[in-house]
């Protein structure tokens, strides 16, 4: 499974369901009570997650317009059954490129999951301005945040962990990516701006069940810490054994930090 395939999106699906922060998911769908129609842009929409978790809590009337730069996820988002009302169109775009085109037209909320982490800070700040200038809140779930806990604990779990979070900090595409700083920076960034902006906790849990996931998660991790260079092979292949050993024996969980944003700018429309 790579980092952006439709296995791994459908994977991570019902944990990232599981993880929203009802406070923040509440302050979004209370921002729009009594809005009759709704137009909302996705950024970087995979196969439509944001909207299968949201649009059933939103007004009924609703247009999204999903963005990524994968044809073969929007093709899996552009076919998902949808609830009655909702209407989708879908737009391939590179969202480094041309955000400022993905925004453009009609639109009363920005949605996004599972993307900040992968942005450099100025492309942050070209969505704040795009955001504040067009009056549009902003709802962005799932920005991972470097909090990891594994149980039971291994001696290498705090070397992996860092390099991980080095190699979130790489290029993803937007230029060297904010990572596990992604969700503070744009807390601070459009407080800063004067926007009223809520946030919350949003962490995956896996339990002994979940032995696929927590199986993808200790891969991609092993794998990434290698990129880094800063784990032997011979380190890294100890830690994931005994991760993999520790799944395989139903004695494994784990938390992933995550945080979940709404930010309303001070005039909304
Ligand atoms: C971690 S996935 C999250 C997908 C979805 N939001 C979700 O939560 O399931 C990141 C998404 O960003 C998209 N993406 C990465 N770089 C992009 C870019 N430059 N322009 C548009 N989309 C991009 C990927 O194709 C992928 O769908």
């Amino acid at each position: 499974m790579t980092g952006f395939s439709a296995d791994w999106l459908a994977l991570r699906e019902p944990f990232d369901l599981r993880a929203r922060n009802p406070r923040v998911l509440d302050a979004v769908v209370a921002a729009f009570a009594g809005t009759q129609q709704l137009r909302i842009v996705d950024l970087a929409c995979g196969t439509g997650s944001t909207l299968r978790a949201l649009a059933p809590r939103l007004p009924a009337a609703q247009n999204w317009r999903l963005t990524d730069n994968d044809l073969s996820l929007l093709a899996r988002a552009s076919g998902m059954t949808r609830p009655t009302g909702v209407t989708v169109t879908t737009t391939p775009i590179d969202l480094n490129h041309d955000l400022e085109a993905a925004l453009d037209g009609p639109v009363d909320l920005v949605t996004t999951s599972a993307l900040l982490d992968l942005v450099s800070e100025p492309w942050l700040d070209r969505l704040a301005v795009e955001s504040l200038a067009r009056h549009i809140p902003l709802y962005a779930a799932l920005s991972y945040d470097g909090r990891v806990e594994m149980k039971p604990s291994h001696k290498l779990d705090a070397a992996i962990v860092a390099a991980v979070n080095k190699h979130q900090r790489g290029d993803k595409g937007f230029g060297p990516a904010l990572g596990p700083q992604a969700a503070s920076a744009a807390i601070a960034r459009f407080k800063s701006l004067g926007c009223a902006v809520g946030h919350g906790t949003s962490d995956w849990t896996g339990g002994p069940e979940d032995r696929e996931f927590q199986m993808a998660i200790f891969a991609g991790w092993a794998s990434a810490a290698r990129e880094t260079g800063d784990m032997t092979l011979g380190d890294t292949i100890e830690w994931l054994t005994f991760r993999r050993d520790q799944v395989a024996a139903g004695r494994s969980s784990l938390r992933v930090g995550h945080v979940d944003i709404f930010v309303r700018p001070t005039a909304t429309r």
